[in-house]
């Protein structure tokens, strides 16, 4: 079993401010950084540092090489990435002074995966395979459909979140992740049990992740239903949270852990991100993850970052 994410990559121009910037504001950044990230790469990572055996499938535009590289030193399978005579999908983003952010995307070389590239890439993958999406791509309903139809489990974080995503025939996604706000969006609910009714009662077959940041995150099948409480954590920057819970629980999930354990390291794995600067350089080890079983574990964690 191995784990396709045809996913983005982005160059993410970061800038620390002290607040987001306002309508007719010209704001000075107390500091900027580029670093690599897209939500695909971010979670590629995720799953690779997890433990996972992940390809990830996607086309390098002008500039970004380095991304490619960065997957190959996380041992991230690249042999699926295209080379396209376009910008490198890129964003720029905003950290406040609480760690919060507020992020533009350029879509780029992630708009320019083709049908032909999807169905050459499939090809490679089989029924017991899982495929990981986001909406930072092009021809994601084509990907949906093509990996469903092959008996692929396809798992989806429908973000950023855009009035087609209402449309997707979900019964033919395995596992759906969503932060609070994509849940209003698709559901028009904000509470976690009634976004679930929702969704269970059209799609019976889908599996629902409801992370909602430092109130925990919720995990429902038709079977059980859980609770995971956030790890209490000093938040530096929210960047990739979402994605590193993400690569953590799917990896706990494609090697048969229970779900409890899943969401559990999910949580841990996020924690600890949202304590450092960053989107995939901010994403921990299966080690920093596995150790940490305490608060004053995870100060430690994040105080050594610091240092
Ligand atoms: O989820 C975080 C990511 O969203 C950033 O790395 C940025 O590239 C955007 O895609």
């Amino acid at each position: 079993m191995r784990i396709l994410n045809f996913g983005s990559l982005n160059l993410d121009y970061v800038y620390q401010v002290e607040h987001f910037v306002q309508p007719g504001e010209t704001l000075a950044a107390r500091e900027q950084k580029m670093a690599p990230g897209g939500k695909g790469l971010n979670q590629s990572v995720a799953l690779a540092k997890a433990g996972a055996e992940v390809f990830h499938a996607g086309c390098i535009g002008i500039g970004g090489e380095m991304l490619q590289a960065l997957l190959e030193e996380n041992g991230v399978h690249t042999e699926y990435l295209c080379k396209v005579d376009g910008l490198q999908g890129n964003a720029m983003i905003q950290v406040d002074s609480t760690g919060e952010n507020c992020i533009i995307l350029y879509g780029g070389s992630n708009r320019m995966i083709t049908k032909e590239q999807i169905d050459e890439t499939l090809e490679h993958f089989s029924a017991e395979d899982w495929m990981v999406l986001q909406n930072e791509v092009s021809n994601l309903e084509y990907m949906i459909d093509k990996a469903a139809k092959k008996g692929m489990k396809v798992v989806l974080n429908p973000s950023p979140f855009e009035a087609f995503l209402e449309k997707l025939d979900y019964n033919q996604i395995s596992w759906l992740l969503v932060n609070e706000v994509e849940a209003r969006q698709l559901t028009g609910k904000t509470k976690a049990d009634a976004v679930w009714n929702i969704l269970h009662e059209k799609y019976p077959g889908l599996c629902l992740i409801m992370t909602m940041g430092a109130d925990g995150a919720y995990c429902f099948t038709s079977q059980e239903s859980i609770y995971q409480e956030a790890f209490p954590v000093e938040t530096v920057d929210t960047t990739a949270a979402g994605d590193t819970f993400t690569g953590y629980f799917l990896q706990g999930m494609t090697k048969g852990l229970p779900l409890k354990e899943c969401m559990e390291q999910a949580a841990k794995a996020s924690a600890i991100c949202v304590s450092r600067e960053g989107a995939a350089g901010a994403i921990p080890t299966k080690a920093e993850v596995k150790n940490l079983s305490s608060r004053e574990e995870l100060d430690d964690v994040t105080r050594t970052d610091a240092e």
